[in-house]
């Protein structure tokens, strides 16, 4: 079996798909690592320690020569790939039907990660907890870099500062992350969700949940977890809240998404412009729509109030090489789950919950269930 990882060549996406442990393990399953000369760099892995690790590098058409698996980052253009080998890696498969119908008119097969279900035998493939909790950790950080005050309360001889005042909204991989390392940080934190089941976390992270408890909250979670999209009636609500809570904050991080849907708009610019001068807002969904109006990806937005409003478009990739290191044991526990040594090659039953949930494109054909349109 040859596995091929590629430069990834998406604008800001400095992460890569394998790193020299990652490629040592796949060489001890008796396969044969290429990666793209240059691919590890903005992670910081250098050509010659992939080489170390036993794989080869090269130019991007050697690499893909004869691969039978492509693990990657982002999905790359099918142009390369032969027919009949598996792609593996971030798809974003609702906003990408093109590259899909190119890989199934290439005879290439796909594999979504982020579809890979959120059951315990698949936790350690799991790239949207491995990614999104050093999301909700970098944002945190960004945060208290543009925030011109401190965190922590500090009681010095010239006086005492007071502690920063944090709002999480949305409380997944990424908000949990966000609560704990404000915490950390000595700030007051709060956060909200529409999920009842997230009260709970908040409280044992020492954050004050704030939430709206109605009849639609309690079946606010689907079975698999996610939030779904709320009524006009719950939004009113919920938007009165954030009037309420919003303008005695500092920084506010918002996390919200619901699977397949735009990101729901939780602060409006009248809620913004009764926040403090100085205050801060990390709009982590900026990419899928925004939940903050006026966020705009990869720009510090300052409002006419003094509110900086920043969101970027590719978090993980701003903590290339930890993320890296996590995407890649994620792959690799992928391979190694579906990897037959007697054939010497990944087998991927059609009836393997696992397969069935992130296999995106089959034998020529988009096959998964929710990309039927
Ligand atoms: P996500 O990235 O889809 O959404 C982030 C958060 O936004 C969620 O908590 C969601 O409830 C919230 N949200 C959506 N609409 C909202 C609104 N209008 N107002 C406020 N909040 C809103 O979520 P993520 O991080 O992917 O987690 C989803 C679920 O998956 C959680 O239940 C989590 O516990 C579960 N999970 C399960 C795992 C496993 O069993 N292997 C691993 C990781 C997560």
């Amino acid at each position: 079996m040859k596995i091929s990882i590629l430069k990834e060549t998406a604008p800001n996406e400095r992460r890569v798909a394998a790193t020299p442990e990652t490629v040592k393990k796949f060489v001890a399953l008796g396969a044969a690592v290429a990666v793209e000369s240059g691919a590890g760099q903005a992670a910081d892995i250098a050509d010659a320690d992939y080489e170390a690790a036993g794989a080869t590098t090269g130019a991007r058409g050697t690499v893909l020569e004869g691969a039978d698996l492509v693990l990657a980052i982002q999905g790359p253009e099918p142009e390369g790939l032969r027919r009949g080998a598996l792609v593996a890696a971030s798809l974003n498969p609702y906003q990408s039907k093109e590259l899909l119908q190119a890989y199934a008119a290439a005879g290439v097969d796909a594999v979504a990660l982020e579809f890979v279900p959120r059951i315990t035998r698949a936790q350690a493939m799991d790239i949207l907890s491995s990614q999104a909790n050093l999301a909700g950790y970098k944002a945190v950080i960004d945060a208290a870099h543009a925030y011109g005050r401190s965190f922590p309360m500090m009681m010095t001889a010239a006086g005492t500062v007071p502690a920063a005042r944090v709002f999480v909204m949305g409380v997944g991989v990424a908000g949990l992350q966000a609560i704990a390392t404000a915490k950390r940080l000595g700030a007051v934190v709060s956060a909200t969700d529409v999920r009842l089941a997230t009260k709970e976390q908040i409280l044992s992270l020492g954050g004050k949940p704030i939430f709206i408890e109605d009849e639609e909250t309690k079946a606010a979670e689907t079975a698999g977890g996610y939030a779904k999209e709320m009524s006009d009636a719950y939004k009113a609500k919920q938007a009165a809240l954030v009037s309420e809570t919003i303008a005695k904050q500092d920084i506010v991080i918002t996390t919200a998404l619901i699977p397949g849907r735009p990101a729901p708009r939780l602060v409006t610019a009248e809620q913004v412009a009764t926040m403090k001068p100085g205050s801060v807002i990390v709009d982590m969904s900026v990419v899928q729509g925004g939940n903050v109006e006026g966020s705009r990806a990869d720009e510090a937005v300052v409002t006419a109030n003094g509110v900086t409003i920043l969101g970027f478009s590719n978090y993980p990739s701003r903590m290339a090489s930890t993320a890296s290191s996590l995407f890649a044991r994620n792959l690799l526990n992928f391979v190694q789950t579906f990897f037959d040594k007697e054939a010497g090659a990944l087998k991927l039953p059609e009836d393997d919950e696992i397969v069935k949930g992130a296999m995106v494109v089959r034998g020529g054909a988009i096959i998964h269930p929710a990309l039927q349109a």
